[in-house]
């Protein structure tokens, strides 16, 4: 199984998706998915100076299809949906807001628009902008995440649109793989096994912590404020929580994660660091280049797909 009607829209090899994260997701990790076959993405997030330097460096490391992922309640979001139009990027990926008031513009750029969304809804709304596919992910995702899982909300919003579904959250291996496309989605976007590639930035430590995590591992702080994380448990997800069981003021609790991912991701620091991941950061175990994921992940697909056809 190699073409879908993902492939066919993002004019690339195999139906796989590097999820954007913030600060983690850099020139050198999208243009080495993107070699792979798949389709890398860039983080919009940063000064538009930054990112306007990381898209002309993604440029040069590669000539196939690139995204950029967008969250949109950035100070810069009008500087940053401009660039996506000046520079003509492929794919524009979108969190944290509604997207519409830029879709008629990025249309426009021949960009193509694929939201994230976390309910039918949402996936609705979406697609009556325009949008050209809607990324579904489930709350097993490493970083923000919505209510429902992966199982249950790729096959509703499946029903509901008629533009291609890609399952995000959860996925880590050609059964994964197998799984969302047998619920109805044409691809899949993946984070956590992203994170340990060789090409991947961020410490040592972080993929560590990453590759030794049991299936158990994962906490999701931020309920109380309306902002679910899902991250890898340790000294500061302790103290997050307890503030939030007693009630402490909002402000005190956001300030305990303020520059939390850079301390992980910059200083290798994962105890006092926000080391966000997946709940399959448990069967993520070994660290490979972006190529070598992505070739596994294609032949466990078609093993798998040909056991279920021969049976
Ligand atoms: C460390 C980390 C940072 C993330 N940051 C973002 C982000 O900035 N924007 C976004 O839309 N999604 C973000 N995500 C979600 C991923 O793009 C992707 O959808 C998710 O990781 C898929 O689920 P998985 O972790 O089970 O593979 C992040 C995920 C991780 C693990």
């Amino acid at each position: 199984m190699k073409t879908s009607r993902i492939t066919e829209l993002l004019n690339i090899e195999y139906p796989i998706i590097q999820g954007g994260m913030a600060w983690i997701s850099d020139a050198n990790l999208a243009a080495a998915v993107s070699e792979a076959g798949g389709l890398g993405i860039i983080s919009g997030v940063g000064s538009t100076d930054d990112v306007r330097a990381e898209i002309k460096k993604t440029k040069s490391l590669t000539k196939k299809p690139f995204g950029i992922n967008i969250m949109l309640m950035r100070d810069n979001i009008d500087e940053i949906a401009k660039l996506v139009c000046d520079e003509q990027i492929a794919v524009v990926t979108t969190g944290a807001g509604s997207p519409g008031k830029y879709i008629e513009d990025w249309k426009k750029h021949n960009v193509k628009v694929i939201p994230v969304v976390p309910s039918v809804a949402i996936a609705k709304r979406m697609e009556k902008f325009g949008a050209d596919a809607v990324i579904v992910e489930g709350m097993e995702a490493g970083g923000h995440i919505g209510q429902l899982t992966t199982m249950s909300l790729v096959p509703q919003v499946v029903d509901a649109v008629d533009i291609p579904v890609i399952a995000a959250g959860g996925i880590g291996d050609g059964r994964g793989m197998a799984a969302s496309l047998m619920l109805g989605a044409c691809g899949v976007q993946m984070g956590t096994r992203f994170l340990v590639s060789d090409e991947c930035k961020v410490h040592e430590n972080y993929k560590d912590r990453v590759l030794n995590a049991k299936d158990i591992d994962t906490e999701v702080t931020g309920t109380s404020t309306s902002h679910p994380v899902r991250v890898l448990r340790n000294k500061l997800t302790r103290e997050y929580i307890k503030l939030e069981k007693t009630n402490a003021d909002p402000t005190e609790i956001e300030a305990l994660g303020k520059g939390a991912l850079r301390r992980a991701v910059v200083d290798g620091d994962i105890n006092n660091g926000s080391v966000m991941a997946g709940q399959i950061a448990g069967l993520v175990s070994k660290k490979q280049s972006c190529e070598e994921i992505i070739n596994e992940l294609m032949s466990e697909l078609d093993l798998v797909l040909g056991r279920v056809c021969n049976e």
